[in-house]
């Protein structure tokens, strides 16, 4: 039997490493993935030797470039947020996961695939989803729903008698639960989880506080080619290193912190903590340069379908072919969202200042309150609210009838 991983090198999937070692007597891959958690991947490649795992069974993946351009960027086409608010940082990252950890099963001859997530989230269905999508076949093993491991000190003293290294902080209750990459942080659960108390200022990571931020503001530029940024105040950037360079802008000026609670696919509604500093400041800026370039209808089908898209991706539905066709229309959608967007950036703000395009439908003559000229009548207004109105009076005199 041959497992390959999901192995973070944390304490957790160390102990599921070891785990499937001996409860499955499993032969296990590992397969650590760089997503810009701001974490080195190396020591994982240690640690997994160290667990007796053979260096050609060993995968460590720099996935930054392809994460963001292929799954952050298409997502930030459709100005997508979960239930108003959440940038699904977490979410867009695990169909990425999913496909490499098939790919890696293809490679090595694997019949199963392994992760950490528990059985009471959503990270489980988005997991496996992509899997049975990519690989109708596979095997899953869930530790998490299968083992007889009780609490935390069982786990430790699990991990104790297998020589795993336990860092002195893991030792009693981890603190909360943390996701990281590129796009986002999550906190959850533990000092979390009574959505009426203030989260303490320790649990964020990647921004400063609003209050401790500069009192000038930073005004930048970003340009855009066809719905998807390319540069930043002139300077061309691939996109991993794109979003890298928004992320330190948005935490030097307090950008993107997010504190909510969520409706999670599984039924339970759950508090979060996200920090989400270069999601946020190009949310903002892609509407900016999206408001002179996209046609008003095109605009708000996209708006009206956009909750739909975020729920697809929320619920671990990437790999469905209804993703696929909203994708399509939001992709076609942007062939002509092209051009620059100033944005100031000041405690906690990310503000659009300016927009410019070659494509801008924006007509400073027809919109002018100056006395323009093309195409535009006043007394045509008249009719058109006027039969606008119709049906509106008809309703107002039935009423006064009674
Ligand atoms: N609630 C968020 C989501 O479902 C974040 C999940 C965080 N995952 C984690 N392993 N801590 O997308
Ligand atoms: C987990 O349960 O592993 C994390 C939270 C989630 O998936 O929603």
């Amino acid at each position: 039997k041959k497992v390959v991983l999901a192995y973070s090198g944390g304490l957790d999937t160390s102990i599921i490493l070891k785990w499937l070692q001996t409860e499955y007597g499993a032969e296990v891959v590992t397969f650590t993935a760089d997503l810009g958690q701001g974490e080195e991947v190396e020591p994982a490649r240690r640690k997994a030797e160290l667990l007796g795992i053979k260096p050609e069974n060993i995968f460590i993946d720099d996935l930054r470039e392809e994460f963001v351009r292929d799954y952050v960027f298409p997502m930030f086409r459709a100005n997508t947020v979960y239930e108003g608010q959440y940038l699904l940082g977490t979410s867009i990252a695990r169909p990425l996961i999913a496909k490499r950890q098939i790919e890696i099963a293809r490679a090595v001859g694997a019949d199963a695939v392994c992760h950490g997530a528990t059985g009471k989230g959503n990270d489980q269905v988005r997991f496996e989803l992509g899997y049975y999508a990519l690989e109708p076949e596979i095997r899953v093993i869930a530790p998490w729903r299968e083992w007889e491991f009780a609490s935390r000190e069982q786990l430790i003293a699990f991990a104790e008698a297998h020589q795993i290294p336990i860092a002195k902080d893991k030792r009693g209750d981890a603190p909360f639960s943390i996701d990281a990459n590129l796009l986002h942080s999550s906190s959850e659960g533990k000092v979390l989880e009574d959505p009426a108390v203030e989260a303490p200022e320790y649990v964020h990571q990647r921004t400063i506080s609003p209050e401790d931020a500069p009192d000038t503001p930073t005004v930048i530029t970003i340009d855009f080619e066809k719905g998807d940024p390319v540069a930043i105040d002139g300077a061309p950037l691939s996109p991993a290193a794109l979003l890298t360079k928004l992320n330190q802008l948005g935490h030097d000026n307090g950008i993107g912190r997010l504190d909510l609670v969520e409706n999670r696919f599984v039924g339970m509604k759950s508090r979060g903590v996200y920090e989400t500093p270069g999601g946020t400041i190009l949310l903002a800026a892609h509407r900016g340069i999206e408001s002179i370039t996209l046609d008003g209808g095109a605009m708000h089908l996209k708006d009206e379908l956009m909750p739909r898209y975020a729920s697809l991706i929320y619920n671990g539905f990437w790999f469905s072919p209804e993703r696929e066709m909203l994708q399509a229309l939001i992709d076609r959608s942007q062939e002509r969202v092209s051009g620059r967007v100033t944005v100031k950036l000041y405690k906690g703000n990310a503000t659009v200042i300016g927009r410019e395009s070659a494509n801008s439908l924006y007509d400073q003559d027809l919109v002018t309150f100056e006395e323009g000229s093309s195409g535009y009548s006043q007394a045509d207004a008249a009719g058109f609210i006027r039969l606008n109105a119709l049906r509106l009076r008809l309703l107002a005199k039935q009423k006064a009838r009674g």
